[in-house]
């Protein structure tokens, strides 16, 4: 693990999408055509997503994903440069890169259908690789927006060379035994929560409960309820509210707060204080449309981090 002097390395495993936002007063009924009020297109993808946000954190960030040859491609890529997130392992297949169709309601909530595309076309080879050509990770993360064996792999090189594992089981799905003994952390919403449980992370039970199951660290992001992180005892369940804000769109939330707990995590932050960095940067994030380009920037992450760290241990 780095420390809190030096920026953390974070390898994130994962997806990259072209995000196509539609706003609109409300979702169309089958058959129906509605007229919406806008529409924007922006950078998008969890495994993206979150590695923009640790790097909005200053951290150093490898992305290891695989885009189409196709313009979207091109223009994912100029947006890691912009970021300065290192793309030595992003590849690139024929065809066509990934996207998501995402529509947002007035209320900010918003649902989102993905194309995959190239992002199916990473091999457990390239990740495993991938990894292993990334000297000093302190933690590699992943999600199910690509094939669970891929992300596997990359978390198998990352126990051997001593990097620290979190999977957020996004979209949900169920995991398979490869990858639940492979992930030190677990960080699903509520949603994956119930999908993978069958019960909602209403009590602490619950959440004691599946994390003994496991064997991994859980943390439950919980919307505007902000969090809550299962101690590594599993004797004790501590939630963690978010700032109050007024959301505009919602999209991306989850990622801006996976994206800044690793960073808080691998720098050394005490897990309740990694969790209100999330919180803060999630928080902060739905006050504004779109995804990435709603995240905090360093002059707003830099402040959020002085608050914590001036008053460690402050839920
Ligand atoms: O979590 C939000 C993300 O989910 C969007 O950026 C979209 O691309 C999908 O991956």
């Amino acid at each position: 693990m780095a420390t809190s002097s030096s920026p953390p390395r974070v390898v994130v495993v994962g997806s990259t999408m072209i995000d196509l936002t539609a706003f609109a007063s409300r979702i169309p009924r089958s058959g129906e055509t509605l007229v919406g009020e806008r529409f924007q297109m922006g950078f998008g993808g969890k495994g993206a997503n979150q590695a923009v946000m640790a790097r909005l954190l200053d951290a150093d960030v490898v992305m290891v994903n695989c885009l189409g040859d196709d313009a979207y491609g091109d223009m994912t890529l100029e947006n890691f440069a912009t970021f300065g997130i290192d793309t030595a392992h992003v590849y690139r297949v024929p065809g066509a890169s990934g996207v998501a169709p995402i529509w947002v309601e007035p209320d900010g909530s918003n649902r989102i259908i993905i194309i995959p595309g190239a992002n199916h076309e990473l091999t457990a080879g390239q990740a495993a690789r991938s990894v292993q050509e990334t000297p000093d990770a302190a933690v590699v993360v992943g999600q199910l927006e690509i094939p669970q064996e891929v992300t596997a792999a990359a978390f198998a090189a990352a126990r051997e060379m001593g990097a620290s594992t979190i999977l957020n089981p996004a979209p949900a799905a169920p995991l398979s035994d490869d990858i639940l003994e492979l992930s030190d952390w677990l960080i699903p919403n509520e949603v994956e929560f119930e999908m993978l449980t069958g019960v909602p992370p209403d009590s602490d039970d619950a959440l004691t409960g599946f994390a003994r199951e496991t064997g991994s660290r859980l943390l439950v992001t919980l919307g505007d309820e902000g969090a809550a992180l299962v101690s590594p005892g599993l004797d004790r369940v501590i939630r963690i509210g978010p700032p109050r804000v007024d959301p505009v769109d919602t999209t991306g939330a989850g990622d801006a707060f996976v994206g800044a707990f690793v960073v808080g995590l691998a720098s050394g932050l005490a897990e309740r204080d990694a969790v209100r960095l999330g919180n803060a940067c999630a928080a902060d994030s739905v006050t504004r449309p779109g995804t990435q380009s709603s995240f905090p920037r360093p002059e707003q992450t830099e402040r959020f981090l002085a608050e914590i760290r001036s008053s460690p241990g402050q839920a």
